[in-house]
């Protein structure tokens, strides 16, 4: 399946090959898929407060964009140039959306960020541009004519609302037809263009710029920090100017500073807080009467299944689900890694331990997952 996926070659070939290196156009990579949405749920979507959306009309030099929720009147309102409404994070909101992004799980979970639906009219895209992460363009309905560029000249025109290229000459151009898919690398610069209404599904990743990572882990040290002492001074001497900051306190405050440490252990613990922290948006929805935990665990024998908002991660023993990090009993792990690879998992087995049992309640009363429906 996963073979058809990517035109006939297999995942290490794709990742050897294709993978932040170049693009791959892939037909029927996913046949008789004609998208998951019709244009009017795509709307009602882009209006809900709780949806990232964003409206793009324009061409050429000219191009107006509005940020979500966006008004039923803006989305009505009669325009002279074509327009889109793409609408992120569809994978949170429907389980069919999240489905598809786990077809790509040849990439690791960790680098998966959103599936992303775009509904155009005829003539409409976002215009020329490039992204700074990795793409599959996956066509739903009708077509889309899709122009690609490895021109490194990436200048783009000034004082426009969204990021449009200046000097974009395509080299290569397809049109898709529901069910082909574009792969695209970071920084490839690409246009698609509606050729009549089009929906087009795009499965984006996630490549955290250093400066976001360095900042995220100051703050997760910040919450952690204990550095014991306080400043003294036994042996100071009268200054000359009060008002100056005398080195011998440089000194002893750089040397507090130069005193915090962090092990490879705390990098970790970081990292799989940060990469399943839900996104600001997300909000869980409890069970409104949770079941007894008895009740749950027998429910829970039947299978359970992750919310399509949860982000299940693991590493060396320890658990990472929404931003929280559990370290559960090495005889209960193998479990818990199956339901975060597979997101859905047959009841835990009988030689679950209690506290496995009473983590498993906690997230179900959390809403971040359900007892799987016969
Ligand atoms: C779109 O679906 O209209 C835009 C997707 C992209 O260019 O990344
Ligand atoms: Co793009």
């Amino acid at each position: 399946m996963q073979e058809q996926l990517l035109g006939g070659l297999q995942a290490a070939e794709f990742l050897d090959q294709y993978w932040q290196k170049k693009p791959l156009l892939v037909r029927q990579a996913l046949p008789g898929f004609t998208g998951l949405l019709d244009r009017d749920a795509v709307l009602r979507l882009a209006q809900r407060e709780d949806v990232e959306s964003r409206l793009v009309a324009g061409a050429g030099t000219d191009w107006e964009m509005e940020r979500g929720p966006l008004a039923k009147s803006l989305l009505r309102r009669a325009r002279s140039t074509p327009w889109t409404v793409l609408v992120q994070g569809l994978n949170l909101i429907l389980p069919q959306a999240d489905a598809l992004m786990r077809r790509f799980a040849f990439i690791p979970y960790a680098r998966l960020d959103d599936v992303m639906v775009s509904y155009a009219t005829p003539g409409g895209g976002v215009g020329p541009h490039f992204d700074s992460y990795d793409v599959f363009l996956i066509q739903g309905m009708g077509r889309r004519r899709w122009q690609i560029s490895d021109d490194e000249d990436l200048t783009l025109i000034d004082g426009l609302p969204l990021r449009i290229l200046s000097n974009f000459q395509p080299r290569q151009e397809w049109v898709l037809e529901p069910g082909d898919m574009l792969y695209l690398p970071p920084r490839y610069a690409h246009n698609g263009i509606a050729e009549g209404e089009c929906m087009t599904y795009s499965i984006g990743f996630r490549a955290p710029s250093a400066q976001e990572l360095g900042r995220a882990f100051l703050d997760y040290l910040h919450e952690r920090l204990q550095i014991p002492g306080a400043y003294a001074d036994p042996g100071l001497r009268q200054q000359d100017s009060p008002a100056e900051i005398a080195d011998a306190m440089v000194d002893q405050v750089s040397g507090m500073v130069n005193a915090i440490r962090w092990q490879s252990a705390d990098i970790e613990q970081f990292l799989g807080c940060y990469l399943t922290e839900p996104k600001p948006q997300v909000f869980f929805d409890p069970p409104r009467r949770p079941m007894s935990g008895p009740r749950f665990a027998a429910a829970a024998r039947q299978g359970v299944q992750l919310d399509a908002r949860s982000q299940l991660l693991w590493r060396a023993g320890r658990l990472y689900m929404n931003g929280e990090s559990h370290f559960p009993a090495a005889g209960d792990i193998a479990w818990f890694i199956a339901l975060a690879d597979l997101r859905r998992s047959a009841g835990p087995p009988d030689s679950f331990s209690p506290a496995a049992q009473a983590l498993l309640y906690e997230w179900y009363c959390a809403g971040y997952l359900h007892p799987e429906t016969p």
